[in-house]
């Protein structure tokens, strides 16, 4: 069979099984087996594909038609222009993650050397992304995974920040102080959505990276209650949220934070998805005693 056969009975088979993008799927996957780039599979498209390669690709289309996500099936997912490692043990970053990014960007050019953290790194795709993009930054990474800070290791050698990147297991901000910027992408999905989830996500990606009890805010609220005796006065916090919390996290972060300035930002589809919580620069807070953590 040829590449060009191989290629169109992988997009009829998922054609079949209704899959939408079957086209760039089965192209993804084929150059995936293949190892080659978009441009070369183009031009091999006449070569033959030995029979160990087209049972291969037979048993990676398997794997799709089980709603196994395409970047567990490759190990490799795109985030902010980089390149990032992923397996079952990281959720897979999304494209309105970016919105953090950009963000903490923006606020965090002004500043010589700020210490930021990513709370509930994953594959270390955000602090990643941000120690490339701020050479004088101190980023710290931290996740409750060892499994997941495994993945972010390999992602912090790939991208040459192992130096700068100090990736710690812990819960939340327990292992860090002295933060001028805390970014987070914690598990925000309330139990009643958990049960609505597709199959690719609810099947595949860690329940742990996912769940965020009743209401979707147990780590939010934790961070946020945490935060206070770890950000330094004028830091700022940068949570991705869901529309719905925006209220709910805003008041949160009243609490636990009394005079900062809170902010909802869109992301590119126009859903409020980011909260940003700039605390008040000096240091005379009227500490609310509020819940403990
Ligand atoms: C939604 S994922 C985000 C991963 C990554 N930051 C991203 O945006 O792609 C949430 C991450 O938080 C971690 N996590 C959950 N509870 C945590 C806790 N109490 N302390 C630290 N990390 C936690 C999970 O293991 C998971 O890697």
């Amino acid at each position: 069979m040829s590449v060009k056969e191989a290629l169109r009975k992988a997009i009829e088979t998922l054609t079949l099984h209704r899959f939408e993008e079957a086209p760039l799927e089965a192209e993804v996957l084929l150059r995936h087996l293949l190892g080659i780039g978009r441009v070369e599979l183009h031009l091999r498209l006449g070569d033959s594909l030995p029979p160990e390669q087209t049972a291969e690709l037979d048993r990676l289309i398997r794997r799709r038609l089980s709603h196994e996500p395409i970047a567990y099936i490759t190990g490799h997912k795109e985030f902010f222009g980089l390149e990032f490692r992923v397996n079952a043990n990281t959720l897979i970053p999304r494209p309105e993650t970016e919105l953090l990014v950009e963000k903490a960007l923006e606020l965090a050019g002004s500043h010589t050397s700020p210490t930021i953290a990513d709370v509930g790194t994953g594959c270390g795709a955000i602090a990643i992304a941000l120690a490339v993009h701020l050479p004088q930054a101190e980023v710290y990474a931290v996740d409750i995974s060892a499994a997941a800070l495994e993945v972010a290791a390999l992602n912090c050698e790939r991208h040459q920040v192992t130096g700068r990147v100090h990736l710690l297991q812990g819960d939340l901000l327990q292992p860090i102080t002295g933060l001028d910027f805390i970014l987070a992408n914690l598990p925000y999905v309330s139990d009643r959505q958990m049960q609505g989830l597709s199959d690719e996500v609810r099947l595949f990606e860690p329940a742990r990276a996912l769940s965020g009890g009743p209401d979707g805010l147990r780590q939010i609220s934790r961070l946020l209650a945490q935060a206070r005796d770890k950000l330094h006065p004028g830091g700022a916090i940068l949570l991705e949220i869901s529309t719905e919390q925006r209220t709910d996290v805003a008041a949160l972060a009243g609490r636990h934070l009394p005079g900062a300035n809170v902010k909802v930002l869109p992301d590119l589809s126009g859903h409020d998805r980011a909260i940003v919580i700039e605390s008040k620069a000096d240091k005379n807070l009227a500490i609310d005693p509020g819940e403990g953590v």
